[in-house]
């Protein structure tokens, strides 16, 4: 096998974190977190790392710093470099899984309370999803109790009100085309795991969400990118892929757009699903953030716009209600709900199903939380653009449709460095090229407002403040 090399986006998120310390010096956390990489076995032997110059200004540090890091670990055997081959990790073969260095996870938050995390969109339950969950007596359960408990497909009452709630949105649903997962990622695990084996090709928006980004890799996919650009796909080329390619699978997010938060255009969700009907390609479409509209109900779904199609909408009560519960679902046609439910019991058997009765009494309050997160939402958003207007006026951003973040283009520099730079300024953001699989999106930033206003006040004046530091040092 080749020795592998990585890039220094990716290794600058296998380190994410590495920087906590204050009063220690950078040299020496960078060369611990990598020492760690090493014997962890996440830098196999052989691993070709990016150049010095790359990788500190990836990390926003000098390249002093990086010299001095890479100097220990010479000293301490475990790197070699050789003029002109670049400098490569030594050492023993070390058990590791596959993949992780392009594995892009970056739930890891903050440790430290004094840091402001604006780096996760996922949004609190609200307080009264709590009394509606309690409200599922020992009475409710106990008839569940009585039997085995596995059941891949989902609760049949369950599947029953999530047709009704899919036949509500617009896209009319029988029971039997509702396979209830543990949240919408175990749909796209799911999914992956029935569909991709390795070398298939799969496109995907550039950005997009990344928890899809790691569900196809996992299986070994090759991923194709479609630029998105600020006012949507970019429509030609995703159909020239499609006639051209006839990739496995196409995924897409045409409400609320994880992480750019706007929605397809109705003209061009029609191309695209006359583009998925002629071809026969498979299209997973991620409704799992309608739930975040800042207004007006859910836009036709591309499963009722291409009947016809090969189309499987995956859903979510995570964004509605409360990630905690770990319900969702795959809508699709009735044989392959059917086949994707054995799939399901080798997984995990079936969703819990104490969850499952909650979900279901959920569903009754749908309006009623559809109109208080819309309120919270739009509220978020425009306090978190003024704030942003008033102390960095120079940074730009995509007006959403919906979801707990702005999508924000710098003006210069690289998200990498300013995201590191502003995790020592203590505020957590997510560098672009988090939703990116080619590592890519390097002038984005994704700055979520899911904390609330006193987090957001407390860490755009700090990232005004890193920024200004930056610009200074130019
Ligand atoms: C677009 C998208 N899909 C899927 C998920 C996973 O959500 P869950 O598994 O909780 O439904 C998220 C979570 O933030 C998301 O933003």
């Amino acid at each position: 096998m080749d020795n592998p090399r990585i890039g220094e986006a990716a290794l600058a998120r296998l380190l994410d974190g590495w920087c906590t310390d204050a009063r220690e010096s950078l040299h020496r956390q960078l060369a611990a977190a990598l020492t760690a990489l090493i014997s962890s076995g996440e830098l196999p032997p052989g691993t070709l790392l990016p150049s010095e110059r790359a990788l500190a200004s990836t990390l926003a540090v000098s390249r002093g710093t990086l010299v001095t890091a890479y100097t220990t670990l010479r000293s301490l055997g475990l790197l070699d470099s050789r003029q002109g081959s670049g400098t490569r990790v030594r050492g023993v073969s070390q058990p590791r899984l596959p993949g992780s260095a392009t594995r892009l996870n970056p739930l890891s938050g903050a440790a430290d309370s004094s840091v402001i995390d604006l780096s996760g969109a996922a949004l609190p339950g609200q307080d009264w999803v709590a009394d509606v969950v309690g409200s599922v007596s020992p009475d409710d359960l106990r008839r569940w109790v009585r039997g085995h408990g596995y059941h891949p497909a989902g609760l049949p009452q369950l599947r029953t009100a999530i047709a009704r709630h899919c036949t509500e949105d617009g896209l009319i649903s029988e029971p039997d085309q509702v396979l209830v997962t543990s949240g919408s990622q175990q749909a796209l695990q799911l999914i992956a795991t029935a569909m991709l084996a390795p070398g298939d090709e799969v496109l995907v928006e550039d950005p997009t969400n990344w928890g899809a980004l790691d569900a196809f890799r996992d299986r070994g996919a090759r991923l194709r990118t479609i630029p998105l650009r600020d006012d949507g796909v970019d429509a030609d080329v995703l159909v020239r892929l499609l006639r051209s390619r006839r990739p496995r699978l196409l995924y897409l997010a045409p409400t609320v757009h994880n992480p750019v938060g706007v929605n397809l255009r109705p003209a061009v969700a029609k191309v695209i699903a006359a583009a998925v009907a002629e071809t026969g390609t498979a299209l997973i479409e991620d409704l799992s953030s309608v739930d975040t509209l800042f207004t007006g109900p859910p836009p036709p779904s591309m499963a009722s716009l291409a009947p016809d199609a090969a189309v499987l909408s995956i859903g979510s009560l995570s964004k509605l209600f409360w990630g905690g519960l770990r319900v969702g679902w795959i809508r699709s046609t009735v044989d392959f709900v059917k086949q994707l439910a054995t799939y399901r019991s080798s997984a995990d058997m079936g969703s819990s199903v104490p969850s499952q009765l909650a979900a279901l009494r959920l569903l009754e309050y749908v309006p009623r939380a559809r109109r208080t997160r819309a309120g919270q939402l739009r509220a978020g958003y425009e306090w978190t653009s003024d704030l942003l207007a008033t102390h960095l006026p120079d940074w730009t951003w995509v007006e959403p449709d919906g979801g707990a973040s702005l999508w924000v283009r710098l003006p210069e520099g690289n998200a990498l460095a300013v995201a590191e730079a502003a995790r020592r300024g203590g505020v957590l953001i997510t560098p672009g090229s988090v939703f990116s699989a080619t590592d890519g999106q390097l002038d984005r930033v994704r700055v979520s407002f899911a904390a609330g206003p006193d987090a957001v006040l407390e860490g755009v004046q700090r990232l005004a403040s890193v920024w200004r530091g930056r610009r200074r040092l130019r």
